[in-house]
């Protein structure tokens, strides 16, 4: 169909019945992704054991990814904007990491002592990331900030710790919506991200018992909505009046500068964490900071924390973090990643702009959300109030403009946040560009029609 009958074929359309003949089309269009999670609903809770990757009627099953694109089971073709989650910084048939990946299996999978790998692979993180003093290998991101945590709280004696709304530390460190049941027990002091006043009056008025302030410096779960710097800076400022450790969470943010976010903005943690892409694609998370803070791991100390893990030093991640990080993601490769997610963020807010579409693309460099809402997006808090009282209509929308992407060849994810990867080419950026364009021309009124009073 061509754009402009199906622009006149959606003016007369409302949202519940634009959203009913979009997932009509959707399960029409992918029998055997449907087929899959019925057979996995057998075995696994919904057909699932990754909530990020689920979506309803039933989520796509991927068969192969080349390059920037993927092939979902149905065979049809897509230019991967989901990109693993951000950790997918490579594409997906990088030679040089598939290379280091062969060597290391050559050698023996896992030999059950240290290698050289480890030893490589932490000398670059500490060239790209100075506060990592000293660092310690894991498994996830969730682990790098669990065990970040545990430090804090054993390193200063003190049993609190201070998150912002809308954080998201890890698959039980939520804090979205209330946080999640299945959180661990620490105690939270919950505080606003990007207010400063709110989160210095609260450092201040649990200076006592509080261990750490964990910070991400663009919350990514809460729909990529970046820091003010002043905002991360006078939090560096309050904890070091307070002496309380400053931890900053850069498993998502840290490929969004050579020297993650911490550089652009200039600040600099006690602690920070890191996962996601620096195993070049393979399971990893890494925490470290402050020699004095890290140097307790040393297990030859009388008073050394014990910290095992069977693969923290997996020989598969450690090279092929090592090979990605120098070879592959590039000083001239990552800033042009980046640069080109930010002329993608400035077009699609000129396209909603231009169009009057109330919707929004927030950010920094290759990561953005994209938000269908009036006014600021600076916390999760500003978002909630946005959508009170209309959840469902935006839940809606989202939904439609997620099924109207994957019809249109745009592999981007339910909650609308996007990533681009080095494989990412300007062309590819630009039809996403026109796809959202032909959305908004097609979709404008049904979107406008959600918020009647903008
Ligand atoms: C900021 C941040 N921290 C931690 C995590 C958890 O990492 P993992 O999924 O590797 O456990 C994520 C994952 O998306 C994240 O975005």
């Amino acid at each position: 169909m061509s754009s402009a009958s199906a622009a006149a074929l959606n003016r007369n359309q409302n949202l519940s019945s634009a959203v009913r003949e979009a997932e009509e089309r959707y399960i029409v269009a992918n029998p055997e992704s449907q087929r899959l999670a019925q057979l996995a609903t057998q075995r696994l809770p919904g057909g699932n054991t990754r909530t990020t990757v689920h979506f309803s009627p039933f989520p796509l099953y991927m068969a192969s990814g080349k390059g920037s694109k993927l092939t979902d089971v149905d065979g049809h073709s897509y230019v991967d904007f989901i990109n693993e989650y951000t950790a997918g910084v490579f594409g997906h048939s990088n030679s040089v990491i598939a290379e280091a990946v062969r060597q290391a299996l050559a050698g023996g999978i896992n030999l059950g002592a240290p290698t050289k790998h480890e030893r490589l692979l932490a000398e670059e993180i500490q060239r790209r990331f100075p506060a990592m003093e000293l660092l310690r290998f894991c498994n996830s991101g969730t682990e790098a900030n669990l065990l970040a945590l545990a430090t804090a709280r054993a390193t200063s004696s003190k049993p609190a710790v201070l998150i912002f709304d809308g954080a998201y530390h890890g698959s039980i460190l939520y804090f979205s919506h209330g946080g999640s049941p299945l959180n661990m027990k620490f105690e939270w002091i919950t505080s606003t991200f990007n207010d400063l006043a709110k989160a210095k009056a609260d450092i201040a008025a649990n200076a006592g018992k509080l261990a750490a302030v964990i910070v991400e410096p663009m919350q990514g779960g809460a729909g990529a909505l970046p820091a003010d710097p002043a905002f991360l800076k006078g939090l560096r400022a309050a904890c070091d009046e307070h002496k309380v450790l400053l931890i900053l969470d850069e498993v998502m943010t840290s490929r969004l500068d050579p020297g993650g976010v911490q550089h652009l903005m200039g600040v600099r943690p006690d602690i920070m964490t890191l996962g996601k892409y620096v195993g070049g694609g393979m399971t990893i998370g890494a925490f470290g900071g402050r020699a004095e803070i890290m140097a307790r791991f040393d297990p030859g100390r009388p008073d050394a924390y014990p910290h095992g893990g069977t693969f923290n030093n997996n020989v598969v991640a450690m090279a092929a973090g090592h090979a990605a990080l120098t070879s592959v993601l590039t000083t001239e490769a990552q800033g042009r990643m980046n640069a080109l997610g930010d002329r993608l963020r400035a077009r699609l807010n000129d396209l909603a702009r231009k169009l009057d579409v109330p919707m929004q693309t927030t950010g920094i460099g290759s990561i953005f959300g994209i938000h269908f809402h009036v006014g600021p997006t600076r916390n999760a808090g500003d978002l909630d109030r946005g959508e009170h009282g209309r959840e469902q209509a935006v839940a809606d929308l989202k939904k439609l403009f997620h099924l109207d992407m994957l019809a249109a060849g745009q592999y981007i994810s339910r909650r609308i946040m996007g990533n681009l990867s080095i494989e990412t080419s300007d062309v590819e950026a630009e039809s996403f560009c026109q796809a959202v364009e032909e959305f908004l021309v097609s979709r404008g009124d049904v979107v406008r029609a959600a918020f009647p009073q903008s």
